[in-house]
């Protein structure tokens, strides 16, 4: 069976900041439209640069989204940012459940997550739930975090929103390092494997193999293409090497 194209979330955290940064961003991609069509580009900017990006992406293939929500419906929350808000700015995704989401000042805890699955989804929303073990454990017990925390957040999503679904397999111990510091692709390939039986085990079958499995953490141009061939995942979600258009543009050619 053809493989599909390789998926590429950027998520560009606190990394990028103003809309001419955006704007340098979209310019130095655009250079590259053979590339840009060889793979499946999602970008997460802030919330405030969502519709600067989605306006300057508007002509192209690449998908917007945003790196979290709120898990309301929008009212008395203040400071929040509800899923429609964020259609309303040019989302079709969002990011849930990253692990600096998960740890404080946000502490977002499962029933969180689970809220911003379903807000997301309702919206019609794509998300890219965000799991991942804080450290090893020798006796395998990250195997049963990463159960939990699946099962916890495909408890809130919507049958008919399986199709926008994607898991971002990110471990938060090889988070923000270098090439050198990522995750063995023997190991991804392992994890992979362990995700997609958790999904069969809560999803119908069909619906459980298609969901698309991606890996971050210290993702680089040195280390994607044997991470792809190797680890048995669909694609990136990738923080500090997504954030400039050079290390971004490296990681596309690394894939082509
Ligand atoms: P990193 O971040 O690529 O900088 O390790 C990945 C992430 O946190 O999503």
């Amino acid at each position: 069976m053809k493989r599909a194209k390789p998926i590429i979330v950027a998520n560009w955290k606190g990394y990028v900041q103003t809309p001419e940064e955006v704007k340098k961003f979209v310019q130095a991609i655009k250079r590259f439209p053979r590339l840009l069509a060889a793979c499946d580009v999602m970008l997460a900017p802030s919330y405030t640069l969502l519709s600067v990006l989605a306006a300057l992406s508007k002509t192209s293939r690449v998908a917007v989204g945003s790196q979290a929500l709120s898990p309301s419906a929008g009212g008395a929350h203040t400071g929040d940012v509800s899923a429609l808000m964020l259609k309303a700015s040019g989302a079709s995704f969002s990011i849930v459940g990253h692990s600096e989401r998960r740890s404080a000042p946000a502490s977002e805890d499962e029933e969180n997550i689970r809220q911003q699955t379903l807000r997301a989804s309702e919206a019609g929303l794509g998300v890219v739930l965000c799991v991942g073990e804080r450290e090893r454990d020798p006796s395998g017990a990250h195997f049963n975090i990463i159960a939990a925390q699946l099962s916890s957040a495909l408890a809130a999503l919507p049958q008919k929103s399986l199709g926008k679904f994607m898991i971002a397999y990110e471990p938060v111990w090889a988070i923000g390092k270098t090439a050198g510091e990522a995750m063995q692709p023997s190991d991804l390939q392992e994890m992979v494997i362990f995700i997609r039986k958790t999904l069969t085990q809560t999803l119908e079958r069909a619906g459980a193999l298609r969901v698309p499995i991606l890996y971050g953490g210290s993702v680089e141009a040195e280390n994607i293409a044997v991470l792809y061939a190797e680890g048995g995942v669909s694609g990136f979600l990738v923080g500090h090497a997504s954030a400039k258009s050079e290390s971004f543009i490296g990681m596309l050619q690394a894939l082509s």
